[in-house]
């Protein structure tokens, strides 16, 4: 069957709304960290995995056949070739430490989102709950973002020159990584107008949309931190890569309008050939 993608961005705006009260609603007051994953900084809290399974069992209500491919433990393959990218609560130390800057973000995409280079997105939604911020965006329907009953408003990246862009960046959880990634925001920060570390990745790509970054760049992304975040910027007439100008993902992700982005895909890449590889560091 043809692909929808009004549809599908309607469904997921309605999940990403209703894990959004979830996440917020239910907060304990003692939240803390439920697990570590990659390193002890890389956390999970008892909501990361009650709002996976929120989205988990709502999508296999609505979308019996499709596949579910989640930040943490449990997914499910499908049969209709559409996928449910999610990151149940992304920005979890923003989450942990009560800071207003995390997200929903729930993405349909078409190919294996386990699998580099595969997959797109064909729809999205990104929500933050304090701000009651809605980041939706439809294959060539637009990228558009409300505000709890407010307008919707339809977005368009502003594509400012490099020198006076403000950059959003962020940093993995393994220390090397962390090294390498300290070395290359340096090199970055002359060039730029400022740099902010905002803490969720779905949320910096929505801000590139909406104007609030003009630019975003980070290595080690995963598919559900990216894949609701990339397409609400090329929705918006923005542009994401890697390094090379292909698929955005773990290498690197560079998000911008059409002449900033590849200004500071450019810079990046200088940068990257003078500081040396992640394992250098
Ligand atoms: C993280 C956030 C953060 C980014 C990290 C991500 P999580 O996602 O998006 O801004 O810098 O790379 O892992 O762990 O909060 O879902």
């Amino acid at each position: 069957p043809a692909i929808d993608p009004v549809a599908l961005s309607e469904i997921a705006e309605r999940v990403a709304l209703e894990a959004g009260r979830l996440i917020l609603d239910e907060r304990p007051r003692d939240l803390g960290v439920a697990e570590t994953k990659t390193s002890d900084t890389d956390i999970v809290t008892v909501m990361d995995q009650r709002s996976q399974d929120l989205l988990l069992t709502r999508l296999g209500e609505l979308r019996p056949d499709d596949g579910f491919h989640g930040e943490e433990r449990g997914g499910r393959a499908g049969t209709s070739g559409i996928s449910w990218v999610v990151d149940p609560i992304d920005g979890t130390v923003n989450y942990l430490y009560d800071i207003p800057a995390y997200a929903v973000s729930v993405a349909a995409v078409v190919g294996d989102p386990s699998t580099p280079g595969t997959w797109r997105p064909v729809a999205a939604a990104v929500v933050n709950p304090l701000s009651q911020e809605c980041f939706t965006a439809a294959l060539d329907a637009g990228a558009h973002r409300t505000v709890g009953a407010g307008p919707r408003r339809r977005l368009r990246v502003e594509d400012a020159p490099l020198g006076v862009s403000l950059c959003g960046t962020g940093f993995g959880y393994d220390a090397d990584r962390r090294r390498w990634q300290g070395a290359v925001v340096a090199e970055v920060l002359p060039h730029v107008r400022d740099i902010r570390r905002l803490g969720s990745a779905a949320l910096d790509l929505c801000r590139v949309a909406d104007g609030s970054l003009d630019v975003y760049y980070e290595r080690g992304l995963n598919p559900w931190d990216l894949a609701a975040g990339w397409l609400v910027v090329t929705e918006a007439g923005g542009v994401v890569t890697d390094l090379e100008g292909g698929h955005p993902g773990a290498t690197m992700t560079v998000a911008g309008g059409l002449g900033n982005h590849a200004d500071l895909r450019a810079l990046l890449g200088r940068v990257v050939a003078r500081v040396g590889q992640e394992k250098d560091h």
